[in-house]
């Protein structure tokens, strides 16, 4: 038997439902924000991400799934939206056309990670990003959104984390806070935050190793360093929160895996997801349209991670409307075949009987779930009718075929 790849999962008929109301909520709320839809390539040249993530990530040390294709050209199945969306609004100029961009995607992101509950190699994203807006309240509105849609699908134990990582004037004074005290825990350090101490230490405040989270208790705040400018941009971030009545907890410990970001940071975390608890995060990447070679422009942004947020909404069954048709006996096969085409054509859900015995289709016709199954035999075909069994009372009746549509307009639709 040939098996999907490790890591990578089907997404069966009994969970599209889920998957279905995940998407649509999403962009439900997309919509009311003014935000538009957009989807980019799977696969990108290699370079776009390790300029955009940045080389000290893990995603860009070891996560990238990278092949060389046939025109000897590294190309890169994408780990995350950002720089492709970044790449797309560069490539086609969309800034120029209107300053501020608000865009969102759905779709498939992949990183070599070692498969366990809520973590997988494909993982499907809910991206948003906004572009062309420097000031505090974009993020404000933009953690909002992401709250919203959080609501909207019914999450409850959700907590949203906010922090600010500082700006390129001000981080280097806290980068450098941070390796004087790591270099006092050297020996609790994994050899990763070994190396990352000095070419990336705020990545060891996100060490999940027991021993590095250990040798951070205590470790400076980088809320201790942060310059005038984003201090008040902080502040203003949450006020604009306060003023929304969105709730949300500071946590001056909390750093993103991805290196394009300044000032505001944030996650959502949920209960009852174990160790992989962060539903989505996201925050503000200024400088990252100017690395990827456009113009100078802000930009604030996040993702949910879609598996996780279907672990935290109950299972949903299709609700299944219209009808099962039929047929008892040879001659109508035809006459069944016809009846379904004209219910379809007139915007009802029709699904045939298979080619099998009666009694075969009668217990299809149970298992399919359908409100109605609808009955030709002979009888009904010389009469010009058709049984109409209602398949949760298992009452049936005659209906003449010029009044089935009336009688099905409740059940069916
Ligand atoms: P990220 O934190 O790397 O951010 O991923 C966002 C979310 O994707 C995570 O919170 C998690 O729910 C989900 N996720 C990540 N990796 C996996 C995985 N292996 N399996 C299942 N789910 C996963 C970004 O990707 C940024 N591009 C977000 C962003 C957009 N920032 C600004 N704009």
């Amino acid at each position: 038997m040939i098996t999907a790849v490790k890591g990578m999962n089907d997404i069966l008929p009994g969970e599209i439902a889920k998957w279905r109301f995940v998407e649509e909520t999403a962009r439900k709320v997309f919509s009311l924000y003014g935000f538009s839809e957009l989807r980019t390539p799977v696969v990108e040249k290699t370079e776009l991400f390790s300029r955009g993530m940045g080389q000290d990530t893990d995603v860009v040390e070891k996560q990238m799934y990278t092949f060389t294709d046939k025109g000897d050209s590294s190309l890169t199945l994408r780990p995350e939206a950002t720089a492709s969306v970044m790449r797309a609004v560069i490539e086609h100029g969309l800034l120029g056309q209107e300053p501020v961009q608000k865009l969102f995607t759905i779709g498939p992101m992949f990183r070599y990670e070692r498969p366990q509950k809520g973590r997988y190699r494909q993982f499907h994203q809910i991206n948003c990003e906004r572009l062309g807006e420097a000031g505090p309240l974009s993020d404000a509105e933009t953690l909002a959104l992401a709250y919203e849609i959080a609501v909207a699908l019914g999450l409850s134990g959700v907590v949203l984390e906010v922090n600010s990582l500082g700006c390129p004037a001000c981080r280097p004074a806290f980068k450098k806070a941070l390796q004087d005290f790591l270099e006092a825990k050297k020996e609790g350090l994994c050899p990763d935050c070994l190396r990352r101490m000095y070419t990336n230490p705020l990545r060891v405040l996100d060490c999940k190793v027991e021993t590095c989270k250990t040798a951070v208790e205590g470790a400076p705040e980088n809320s201790g360093y942060l310059c005038d400018e984003c201090r008040t941009h902080y502040d203003t971030v949450l006020a604009g929160l306060d003023a929304l009545y969105i709730p949300y907890e500071k946590n001056p410990r909390l750093v993103r895996g991805l290196d394009y970001y300044i000032r505001t940071a944030f996650e959502m975390t949920a209960k009852g997801l174990g160790s992989q608890n962060a539903v989505g995060g996201g925050g503000r990447y200024d400088g990252l349209v100017a690395a990827l070679g456009g113009n100078d422009v802000p930009g604030v942004g996040f993702a949910f991670g879609m598996e996780r947020l279907l672990m935290l909404i109950p299972d949903m069954a299709e609700e299944k409307k219209g009808c099962f048709i039929a047929a008892l006996g040879e001659n109508t096969k035809k006459e069944a075949l016809k009846l379904a085409a004209q219910l379809r054509r007139k915007g009802i859900r029709t699904e045939l009987a298979p080619e099998k015995s009666f009694k075969v289709q009668m217990k299809q016709a149970g298992k399919s779930g359908y409100p109605v199954c609808l009955i030709i035999g002979d009888d009904e075909m010389a009469a010009g009718t058709v049984a109409v069994k209602d398949m949760k009372t298992g009452v049936q009746d005659q209906v003449k075929q010029e009044d089935l549509l009336k009688r099905l307009a409740d059940i069916v639709r």
